[in-house]
């Protein structure tokens, strides 16, 4: 074999190699999956190789976000609620009566993400669609550059100025039909910011629902079933779900490395252990074929200098019972194939012993991200399912 043809051969396993990404058997359209993980694998790769070179890569991310465009039937704009840029979608249409509305917090880890992502800006106009609802979809302060609680803060100043007579009469909204809603690590935002509006005697509003989309919940146990059985699934690995974890606290890799391996929580917090203890809180069928093992106990400096991952608006599912007990009506949705699975099926567990309404849609064939696989930019049948659940539980509960 001449040099060339063997030189082609080895280009070609690579070019293989970074395409294929084993997936589960029952997920459809698996090819396209593939080549959008390949695709951005690719650019994972070779955007510091095109930085060293001097050029600026084009991330996708950036490719993502599309700007604030009203059409005829809605009208898009950016705002500030609270020096907090949100991106607000109003109904064209005139109507006589007040509408509803929905506070929605994208994804991305703490990390990325925007209103402005074509998946996002998407939703948005499905909503006031669907729903002829008030949509506000809230930015936030992302890390590394900033960390826990900035995000929450963003979130919740945003939440609170939307919250206020004057400002829903401005906008035609009916105070009594009002969800937040979130995916990811915006479901995580979503459920820390509902448990602190429990608490807050200057938000005289109350949430009516509040839906949950494959949400982060726990940052103290990283080796549930589900990070077992899907932790180097797309489009979330446990190595990057560890990363953000640690990422949303710190930028010292110590908490990083004890994160994944699953010791980093102290002595004197282990009676936190039992609020997410997988072994009592999950369902017959996820726990099949794992063995319950406690987390390590860790050193208590990674705790004391970053104690966010044990504060409950970082880990929602923390939080007591007699604060659980007085939530609103809730949606949660859960992925099969996602290492965040069993942190909504074990606040799904919690929230029904404390007693609150709780609807859970688990989808057999779902990933991580997969809402925004809906949206015309990637267009999967499966994420125009689980969009469309989505939609139809506001319509039906809002
Ligand atoms: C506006 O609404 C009408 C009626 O629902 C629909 O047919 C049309 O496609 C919508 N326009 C856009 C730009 O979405
Ligand atoms: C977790 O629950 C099991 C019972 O299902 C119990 O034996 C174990 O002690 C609990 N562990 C912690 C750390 O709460």
């Amino acid at each position: 074999m001449g040099r060339k043809s063997l030189g082609l051969l080895i280009a070609c396993a690579l070019l293989a190699h970074s395409l294929y990404t084993p997936l589960p058997e029952n997920i459809e359209q698996s090819w396209r999956l593939m080549l959008t993980c390949a695709f951005l694998r690719i650019q994972t790769h070779l955007a510091p190789l095109l930085e060293m070179l001097g050029f600026r890569p084009l991330l996708l991310l950036e490719v993502l976000a599309v700007p604030p465009t009203s059409d005829e039937n809605v009208t898009v704009a950016e705002n500030l609620f609270n020096n907090v840029p949100v991106r607000v979608f109003v109904p064209k249409q005139k109507s006589s009566t007040l509408r509803r509305a929905v506070f929605y917090i994208h994804g991305g880890g703490w990390a990325t993400g925007s209103a402005a992502w074509a998946p996002y800006d998407d939703l948005g106009r499905q909503m006031v669609e669907n729903l002829d609802a008030v949509v506000i979809s809230t930015n936030y302060r992302l890390s590394p550059q900033y960390h826990f609680p900035t995000q929450f803060e963003d979130v919740y100043d945003a939440l609170r100025w939307f919250l206020r007579k004057k400002v829903l009469a401005e906008y035609g909204v009916d105070p009594s039909r009002i969800c937040i809603a979130g995916d990811s690590a915006g479901g995580n935002l979503a459920a820390a910011v509902n448990q602190k509006l429990l608490d807050d005697p200057e938000v005289k509003i109350k949430v009516k629902i509040q839906s949950l989309i494959y949400p982060a919940l726990q940052g103290l146990d990283m080796d549930l079933p589900s990070y077992r059985e899907n932790g180097h699934l797309p489009f979330l690995t446990k190595h990057q779900m560890v990363v953000f974890w640690s990422r949303y606290f710190t930028s010292d890799e110590a908490l990083e490395e004890a994160m994944a391996a699953n010791k980093h929580t102290p002595v004197d917090s282990s009676h936190l252990f039992k609020f997410v203890n997988w072994s009592t809180l999950l369902p017959e069928r996820f726990k099949k074929g794992h063995v319950y093992t406690s987390p390590i106990h860790g050193p208590s400096d990674l705790a004391k200098k970053y104690p966010g991952f044990l504060d409950v608006r970082a880990s929602p599912l923390l939080a007591d019972d007699s604060t659980l007990r007085r939530l609103p009506l809730t949606h949660i949705l859960t992925c099969q194939y996602d290492v965040l699975r069993d942190d909504g099926l074990m606040y799904l567990s919690r929230l029904r012993a404390a007693g609150v309404q709780v609807v859970h849609e688990h989808v057999e064939d779902g990933f991580h991200g997969i809402l925004s696989f809906g949206s015309p930019v990637i267009n999967l049948k499966a994420g125009l399912r689980v969009v469309n659940k989505y939609l139809k539980w506001l319509k039906e509960n809002l």
